[in-house]
C-alpha cells in the first residue's frame, strides 16, 4: 500500500472521504429536488428542464458517471467504517450508552440501505420504466418527452406515492445526521460556527423532505393533473 492509499484508508482519511462524498450526494439531492419542483411552474417547465439535460449528452453522462462513482465510494467507505465499528465493539450491551447520540446517528447504516433500495426502485420506475411501464410510454410514443406527464400519472397511484413519501423520511433521517457530520469531520466545529454546523443537517433534511414529499402529495390531492 502506498502512502496515499494508507492515508485514504486510515480512520481520519475515511472520515474525509465520507464527508466529501456525502457532500457531493447532498448537493445532487438538493439540485435534483430543485429541478423537480419546477413542476409547480407547469408541466412545460419540468419538461423543458428534462429536455435541456438530454440535449447535452456529454455533460449528462459525465455527471451520471461522477454521481455513480461518488455513490459507490460513499457506500464502500460506509461499509468499512461500519465493519470497523462493529469489530471494535464485540459485546452488544443491553443498555447501550447512547445518551448523546440521536436515533438518526445510530441508524445511518439502516437509513442508508433504505435509500439505496429506494434509488434502485426509483431508477427502475422513472429512468427505465420497469415499474409502471404503462405511464413510461409518456416519455416514449405517443407523448414523446412528457416527463411531467409520467411523474403525474405515477404519483396519481396512492401506493407509488406512499412508497416515495416513506423513502423521503429515511432520506431525511440520513441527511439530519449526515448533513451536519460531514462539516464536523472536516473540522468545522469548535471554530465559532457550531450553531451553523449543528443545524445545517436539520435544515437540509427538513427542506428535502418537505420539497420531495410535496410533489406526490399535491398530485394525489388533484392540485396538479
Ligand atoms: C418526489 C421526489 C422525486 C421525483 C419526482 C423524482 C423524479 C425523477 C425523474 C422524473 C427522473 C428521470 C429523469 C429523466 O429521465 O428525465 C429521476 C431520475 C433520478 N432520480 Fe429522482 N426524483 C425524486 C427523488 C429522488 C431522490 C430522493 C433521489 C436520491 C436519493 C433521486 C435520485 C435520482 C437519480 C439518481 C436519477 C437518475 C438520474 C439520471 O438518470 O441522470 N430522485 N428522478
Amino acid at each position: 500500500m502506498n502512502r496515499l492509499s494508507r492515508l485514504v484508508f486510515s480512520s481520519v482519511g475515511s472520515k474525509y472521504v465520507m464527508a466529501l462524498t456525502g457532500l457531493g450526494l447532498m448537493i445532487f439531492v438538493i439540485a435534483h429536488m430543485s429541478g423537480n419542483l419546477l413542476i409547480y411552474f407547469g408541466k412545460d417547465a419540468l419538461n423543458a428542464y428534462a429536455h435541456g439535460l438530454m440535449e447535452h449528452p456529454v455533460l449528462l453522462w459525465s455527471a451520471r458517471t461522477g454521481l455513480l462513482a461518488i455513490f459507490l465510494i460513499h457506500l464502500v467507505f460506509a461499509l468499512r467504517t461500519w465493519q470497523e465499528n462493529e469489530s471494535a465493539r464485540p459485546i452488544h450491551y443491553v443498555h447501550e450508552n447512547t445518551i448523546q447520540a440521536s436515533w438518526a446517528s445510530r441508524h445511518m447504516m439502516l437509513t442508508g440501505v433504505v435509500i439505496l433500495l429506494f434509488v434502485l426502485y426509483h431508477l427502475l420506475h422513472f429512468t427505465f420504466g420497469i415499474f409502471d411501464p404503462e405511464h413510461f410510454k409518456y416519455v416514449l410514443e405517443p407523448k414523446e418527452g412528457d416527463v411531467a406527464g409520467m411523474v403525474i400519472a405515477g404519483f396519481q397511484q396512492p401506493l407509488i406515492s406512499a412508497s416515495y413519501i416513506l423513502a423521503q423520511i429515511f432520506l431525511g433521517l440520513h441527511l439530519w445526521h449526515g448533513g451536519s457530520s460531514w462539516l464536523q469531520h472536516l473540522g468545522w466545529n469548535g471554530r465559532g460556527y457550531d450553531a451553523v454546523v449543528n443545524h445545517v443537517g436539520a435544515v437540509v433534511a427538513l427542506s428535502v423532505v418537505v420539497g420531495n414529499c410535496s410533489i406526490p402529495l399535491v398530485i394525489l390531492m388533484g392540485w396538479i393533473y
